[in-house]
């Protein structure tokens, strides 16, 4: 049995493979994507690949610009072909819980606004029901007041910390909550009344999103079409 890292990275170079040569793409977040962040950058070292890239965080703007992808601001591009980004969990309807990278509100904006969209994971992701936290990221201004009305809803929330005890910072400043469910409401109905609360700046259901999900599983790449 492979271990978790081989396995993201094998599915991680198999979603390189996707990319062709002039396409736009969305560049996701998170230790799998810094595989296919990486298989990109050989292949525009060594094929000569062409593409222009679009960040969904500054660590993964830094990172695919050092390994020699021209990366844009998606508001500097004219679409976007194709986007590639990991996730945290995926049910059986390839609803998906992102944000455990703390990237959800780019990683939103870039899929919404991408042609295509796939996500890459290890067979740990896959699931039948989304049980993972949710995280939630909220406007600073009022977040204590918006954590009490989570917590008065049941949704248990916990603000998300860095290694000294401050609260995360997103790339947009914001702050994040992760949400504890002991059985995940309908996300389509939680999705729409965290949309709807003041000071929620976006959550981390990915719904009606991707079009393809690439598992690594036991040595072999597995595409799942939607
Ligand atoms: C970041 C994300 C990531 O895609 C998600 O957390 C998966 O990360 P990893 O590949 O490190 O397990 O949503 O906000």
């Amino acid at each position: 049995m492979a271990d978790q890292t081989a396995l993201k990275k094998l599915a991680g170079y198999r979603a390189a493979e996707f990319v062709e040569d002039g396409m736009v793409v969305g560049i996701g977040s998170g230790s799998t994507i810094a595989f296919v962040v990486e298989a990109l950058g050989k292949r525009v070292a060594e094929e000569g690949l062409k593409i222009k890239g679009v960040p969904t965080s500054d660590k993964t703007r830094r990172t695919a610009a050092k390994l020699g992808i021209p990366m844009h601001n998606v508001d500097d591009v004219d679409h976007i072909d194709i986007t590639i980004d990991g996730a945290d969990q995926i049910d059986e309807n390839f609803a998906a819980i992102k944000g455990g990278g703390a990237a959800l509100l780019w990683e939103k904006i870039v899929a919404v606004n991408s042609r295509r969209n796939i996500w890459v994971v290890d067979d740990t992701k896959i699931a039948p029901h989304l049980t993972h936290y949710l995280p939630v990221e909220v406007i600073p201004y009022g977040a204590e007041q918006l954590f009490k009305r989570l917590k008065q809803k049941g949704y248990e929330p916990t603000w998300r910390l860095d290694q000294n005890g401050n609260p995360v910072r997103t790339d947009s400043a914001n702050f994040l909550f992760d949400l504890h469910f002991d059985k995940m409401p309908d996300p389509f109905k939680l999705g729409r009344e965290l949309t709807s609360m003041v000071g929620v700046v976006e959550h981390g259901l990915f719904l009606n999103i991707v079009d393809q999900v690439v598992v690594g599983r036991d040595d072999e790449t597995i595409a799942v079409f939607d």
